[in-house]
């Protein structure tokens, strides 16, 4: 466990936020968890708990303590003809742990390739892309509980995923800490999921056949041609999630808008797409100030350099409140606002 004053956080989130930290501890190591539950600056006075970053839009200082997982480690835990579960510290990376996994030539996250942030944080918004959740490959996770003080191990049934949401966004919000995640990972290629558009296309155009390692590559591509990478370009991915819509709104919606992108849910409401709706409303590439929609994919929110969280904020309603005006839909930010 180290120990900070007055931290600056930008190193700490991919908007590049110079927002400071009353105190900042970095937790190392898995057990230091146990030690910070007990430490009189610890959890009791968190108010901030910081994975990659990469979601989370920092608007103020942080007040009280911040606590930075920065544990890591990897451990095969179980492994059959056809499977391997795969046990992931919380303070590893997302991306290396696809690629090692890729390497191996063990499938499953390969669709979830190049997105930055932490495992630890995956499960939080189940993280997806090209058709793929996180939910998909989880079998289980060890969650630490304040209340409990002590850790005990959820399955993926428990954790009630949804699109960009779960338990840890709702009622378990707040309660504790994700130490480390089980994937179930397969050794046969016959469940690769190629079907999203934009991931077939790609695989054809780079004249690919269907491979766990192929995949990645296409998936890493496509990213790297719309998404800015978050070293060079202060971002954090989609801002909004895609609002999911009644089938009676979205009639209206596409009586007077043909070639609004649309994505029937399970549940029977739509889902469409906002980066599309953002790109209609005229801010695609639109620069103000520091801050604006990406030119290659209008829902993701950059820093040009130097913006503050209110200014990025400040835009983000901007945008919000013009897509409300024109076509009547709310987008909801899918990042963390704090402060
Ligand atoms: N579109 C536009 N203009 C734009 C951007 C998109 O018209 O500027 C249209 C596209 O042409 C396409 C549709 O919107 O018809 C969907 O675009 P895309 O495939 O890029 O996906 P998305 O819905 O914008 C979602 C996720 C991404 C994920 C991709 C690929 C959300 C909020 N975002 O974006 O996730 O990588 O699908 O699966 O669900 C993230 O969450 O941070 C993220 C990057």
């Amino acid at each position: 466990m180290i120990w900070e004053e007055h931290a600056s956080l930008a190193p700490y989130n991919t908007f590049g936020i110079d927002a400071k930290a009353e105190r900042l501890v970095h937790l190392t190591h898995e057990s230091s968890v146990q030690a910070y539950y007990q430490h009189p600056n610890g959890y009791a006075k968190q108010t901030l708990l910081l994975s990659g970053g990469s979601n989370l839009l920092l608007c103020n200082d942080v007040p009280g303590t911040t606590a930075r997982i920065a544990w890591k480690g990897m451990a095969i835990t179980e492994e059959t003809d056809d499977h391997v579960w795969l046990k992931v510290s919380a303070g590893e990376s997302w991306h290396e742990t696809v690629l090692y996994t890729v390497q191996q030539g063990w499938g499953g996250l390969q669709n979830l390739s190049l997105i930055p942030g932490l495992v630890g944080a995956a499960p939080v918004q189940n993280i997806g892309a090209y058709g793929v959740e996180v939910a998909d490959t989880l079998e289980s996770l060890s969650y630490f509980h304040w209340e409990k003080g002590e850790a005990h191990t959820l399955t993926a049934a428990e954790c009630a995923f949804g699109y960009r949401d779960s338990l840890f966004k709702r009622s378990w919000k707040g309660k504790g800490v994700i130490l480390s995640v089980t994937f179930k990972l397969t050794k046969h290629s016959h469940v690769l999921k190629t079907t999203y558009g934009a991931l077939q296309e790609e695989l054809h155009r780079m004249d690919l056949a269907p491979s766990v390692q192929n995949i990645s590559d296409a998936v890493i591509a496509i990213r790297q041609s719309k998404l800015p990478d978050p070293k060079v370009l202060g971002n954090s991915g989609s801002f909004f999630k895609n609002p999911a819509l009644s089938a009676a709104q979205v009639k209206t919606l596409a009586s007077k808008h043909p070639a609004i992108p649309q994505y029937p849910q399970p549940d029977g409401t739509i889902k469409v797409a906002a980066g599309w709706l953002i790109e209609q409303a005229g801010w695609k590439g639109e620069r103000v100030g520091n801050v604006g929609m990406h030119a290659q994919q209008a829902l993701v929110l950059v820093n040009y350099g130097g913006a503050s969280g209110p200014e990025l904020w400040a835009h983000a309603q901007r945008v919000q409140s013009s897509v409300a005006e024109q076509f009547g839909v709310r987008l909801e930010p899918e990042v963390n606002l704090i402060g």
